[in-house]
């Protein structure tokens, strides 16, 4: 717990207040200089207590970051921690980019303002018109927000209007995940998150990627009129379909006239090697949703973008326009500029093509330690910067002398390694990597797209290295981290 300053009496010639009396708040240079366990202390008190438990288990408690750049954190010790969590994928341009800076300092030198509802916002606009140049087809029209879950609730409305269905019904995949604002998180496929939430009810789920489910599911009931897709699954362990398969979806959708909405809030933003990964295959989805590093690391964007011609089934008309038009945060003044700068820098800096070469060769070295370790890595799998590692299922194999140390832990770590290896990367080597919502088993490798060969380098010879150790090793070494 913090100390309290004590509260002195205002001095006798002290203007007279009219409104309440300042409330014992802290400043931003307090907040600065709060050391970790003060900030441990605020988080359990007013955020979130459980998920500090989370935090503690991976060691990331321990960390405060003093600053960040490129490919780098710094702590409180100057310990440099390279990124390859890389905010599940909403840090495109690294921590800190210059240019990004330097946009936003001088929008806040000129005094411009943020609030975008009254009068039309010169940044908005050009922001849309950029969104419309980088989508292929006729994705030229563009509703912005500040997340991926409001990204994606515009996103399945305007398909559900344009569909023309009165009861319309959404299909959606097994382990998708789509946000957790209460429309979409509907076809959100997580028990965790669904809780005991009441949910909408017009929806059916369907095993990604087969087609032939996805056909006999749209098939069976007229009503369905919006098919749901995140184009790599991310949430479910970086999981990827085939061009036959998305080629099945378009002609599919066109045969039954069903919108098609690709969430490309994970996957989008040239982190495949293309700017969205269903450019791929050849195909355009009617919808689709940006967030994460549309924001280049700085700002809190999301962008829903429509055909015109779903749009404008959708809300074309003046009787329609207002139906879901922007709301407060949408189309902020520095957030719009910060985007703006960002899709220049994403192509001026050619950052999906470094994405493709740099995540080839970083497929190529994983695969090299797959080979190496059969018994401990399963799968190594992805496109571009946006890679999963899949551990074998250690519950049985496990060594019988070291079951009882693991059976005092979470009951989500057990059989999964990729808790093990993540605190360890990180206790051990300064790596930080990041964990998957619906397989314990998959460590996510999303790295900034400035990433080098050098930054795979250094993450694949510590991984080499922690894995050297062997499993046995590594359990203990991990028992013996929750015990200091
Ligand atoms: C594919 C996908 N869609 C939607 C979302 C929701 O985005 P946000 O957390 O910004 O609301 C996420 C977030 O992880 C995501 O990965």
């Amino acid at each position: 717990m913090l100390d309290r300053p004590v509260v002195t009496a205002p001095p006798l010639d002290a203007p007279l207040r009219r409104g309440p009396a300042k409330p014992n708040l802290l400043s931003v240079e307090e907040a600065k200089s709060l050391d970790v366990q003060s900030m441990a202390d605020l988080f359990k008190d007013h955020i979130n207590p459980g998920q500090f438990h989370f935090m503690k288990l991976l060691g990331f408690h321990k960390v405060k970051v003093e600053s960040a750049e490129g490919m780098f954190y710094t702590d409180q010790n100057g310990r440099k921690i390279l990124d390859f969590f890389g905010g599940f994928g909403s840090l495109a341009f690294g921590h800190n980019h210059p240019r990004i800076i330097e946009a936003r300092r001088r929008f806040q030198d000129e005094k411009r303002h943020e609030i975008a509802i009254a009068f039309l916002s010169q940044y908005a606009s050009a922001l849309a018109k950029n969104l419309a140049a980088v989508s292929p087809g006729s994705l030229d029209m563009v509703f912005l927000g500040s997340s991926g879950s409001e990204a994606m609730e515009a996103a399945v409305k305007v398909a559900e209007r344009a569909s023309g269905r009165k009861n319309c019904k959404i299909v959606h995949a097994e382990n998708s995940f789509h946000g957790k604002t209460k429309g979409v998180l509907s076809i959100t496929d997580s028990t965790l998150y669904q809780g005991e939430f009441k949910l909408v009810e017009n929806r059916y789920k369907v095993p990604f990627g087969d087609l032939k489910a996805l056909t006999a599911c749209v098939e069976s009931d007229p009503d369905i009129g919006v098919v749901v897709l995140e184009t790599v699954q991310g949430g479910g362990g970086i999981v990827q379909a085939s061009t036959y398969y998305w080629q099945g979806v378009r002609a599919l959708c066109d045969k039954h006239k069903v919108m098609w909405v690709a969430d490309e809030v994970q996957c989008g933003y040239g982190r495949t090697g293309r700017f969205y990964a269903f450019e791929h295959h050849g195909v355009v989805p009617d919808v689709t949703a940006l967030a994460k590093s549309l924001g280049a690391g700085k700002a809190a964007v999301g962008a829903m973008i429509a055909r015109r011609e779903v749009y404008m089934k959708a809300y074309g008309t003046p009787k329609t326009a207002m139906i879901h038009a922007q709301a407060t945060f949408g189309g902020i003044g520095e957030a719009c500029v910060t985007a703006i700068e960002g899709l220049n820098v994403l192509y001026d800096e050619d950052l999906i093509g470094n994405a493709e070469e740099v995540g080839a060769y970083l497929l190529e070295r994983l695969e090299a330690i797959r080979q190496k370790y059969p018994t401990i890595i399963k799968e190594v799998r992805g496109q571009g910067l946006m890679v999963g590692l899949e551990f074998q299922d250690f519950s049985r194999t496990l060594p019988l002398a070291l079951r009882p140390m693991v059976a005092i832990l979470d009951d989500k770590l057990k059989g999964s390694l990729s808790g093990f290896i993540g605190a360890l990367l990180l206790r051990d080597y300064d790596v930080l990597v990041a964990f998957t919502e619906y397989n314990r088993n998959v460590i996510r490798l999303e790295p900034p797209l400035i990433c080098g060969e050098e930054h795979v380098d250094q993450f694949c010879d510590a991984l080499d290295d922690l894995l050297s150790r062997g499993i046995v090793s590594i359990v203990k070494d991990f028992v013996k981290s929750q015990m200091g």
